[in-house]
């Protein structure tokens, strides 16, 4: 299942880095400020810019860490040859095992754990705080999880892995839940009965790296954007706000956990984690445009490209009206097909908004 996160513009990349590069053909540092699964900044990146890139969520940090910052496997996880582990050794006489394969597998092979996971989101466990068990995961599944968790803990803890090879790990558990999560599209709410993807063993795999990739010159910063923006530097800054109520924090609350590696209260019959502390304004019609402000009078940077859709809280014109008081502003529209969460009476095709602002 990989990603399905509420406005990703992993299939908008390449038009919106077209549009960068008409708008500033010299630029070479960009913002990215609200960069949720960091595929744009990879893409950034990949186009030979250094990345400078901001969201408010823990997960956000960790994927952008992976995709900013490592080229080279090889490299990686040296202190796992400390840990005397036991391999598959019919699987290293067949192809190159490194030590990040050595400690996948690891990870992969730990006896289940009834933690955490097992009791808050599976239909064996006794949540804390409901007399209703949650299914977001398979029993199987939430205990491997528990012991995942808690292995990659350890070894961070007791300094085997660093601090990028931790946001690996972390990443890497992240996608393989996104596979097995029995859920529609977030994590809002589980599904009633098990779907057959979620049926299947969590098993984590590598992320491929490319070695000739430039890892010098990127930030990364975890925070809001309203806050940040003073100390942002760039030749042009993407913002790619959230568009409707929903919150980030609530619809990936199970994601943030382990992003964090907490064990937080779960409560209601969705098991949400206490997320006021990542609100986002955005989300609010009555809040965007004093967080816009921000955002603009403070940002070290004359361009800016705004990603917006039709169906967002704040009508275009409105949006536009608005810019205007900050600088000169051209706005270019197109089709675009949504990232399809199981609501009734969805439109399949949106009109998707790019908004660019020169400042005064
Ligand atoms: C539309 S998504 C961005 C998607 C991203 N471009 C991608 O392709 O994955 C909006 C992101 O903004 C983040 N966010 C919302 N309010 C924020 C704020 N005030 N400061 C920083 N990040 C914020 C959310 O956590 C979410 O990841």
């Amino acid at each position: 299942m990989g990603f399905r996160y509420i406005g990703s513009k992993n299939k908008l990349s390449d038009l919106i880095i077209q549009e960068i590069k008409l708008i500033n053909p010299s630029a070479t540092r960009v913002i990215d400020l609200m960069a949720g699964t960091g595929l744009f900044s990879k893409a950034l990146r990949e186009n030979g810019f250094a990345v400078t890139a901001v969201d408010v969520m823990t997960y956000s940090y960790h994927h952008l860490n992976v995709h900013l910052f490592v080229n080279d496997p090889g490299a990686l996880f040296k202190g796992v040859n400390s840990l005397n582990l036991k391999n598959d050794d019919s699987l290293s006489a067949l192809f190159e095992i490194d030590n990040y394969d050595r400690i996948l597998e690891h990870l992969n092979n730990l006896a289940p754990m009834k933690g955490y996971f097992y009791n808050e989101f599976s239909p064996e466990g006794c949540p804390a705080n409901s007399d209703q068990p949650r299914k977001y995961f398979t029993a199987e599944n939430a205990s491997k999880i528990d012991a995942i968790r808690e292995e990659i803990r350890s070894l961070y803890d007791n300094r085997v892995v660093n601090d990028i090879e931790f946001s690996i790990l972390v990443h890497d558990l992240i996608m393989a839940v996104n596979d097995i999560a029995n859920i529609a599209g977030t994590y809002g709410h589980y599904l009633s009965k098990f779907v057959k993807r979620a049926l299947d063993p969590i098993v984590l795999t590598r992320t491929l790296f490319d070695a000739n990739e430039n890892i010098a010159g990127h930030k990364v910063y975890k925070g809001y954007a309203e806050e940040l923006a003073k100390e942002l530097e760039g030749d042009i800054c993407y913002i790619d706000p959230p568009y409707i109520k929903r919150q980030y924090a609530a619809n990936y609350h199970v994601l943030e956990t382990i992003a964090r590696g907490d064990e937080p209260e779960a409560i209601g019959i969705s098991g949400l984690r206490p997320w006021r502390d990542q609100y986002s304004n955005f989300c609010s019609k009555v809040k965007i445009r004093d967080s816009f402000s921000k955002i603009l009078l403070n940002l070290q940077c004359r361009d800016i490209l705004v990603s917006y859709s039709d169906e967002g809280l704040l009508g275009i014109e409105e949006l536009v009206e608005f810019f205007n008081k900050f600088g000169d502003v051209v706005l270019k529209e197109f089709d675009y097909k949504r990232f399809k969460s199981h609501q009734c009476n969805q439109r399949e095709i949106l009109t998707e908004y790019l908004i660019h602002l020169r400042k005064h």
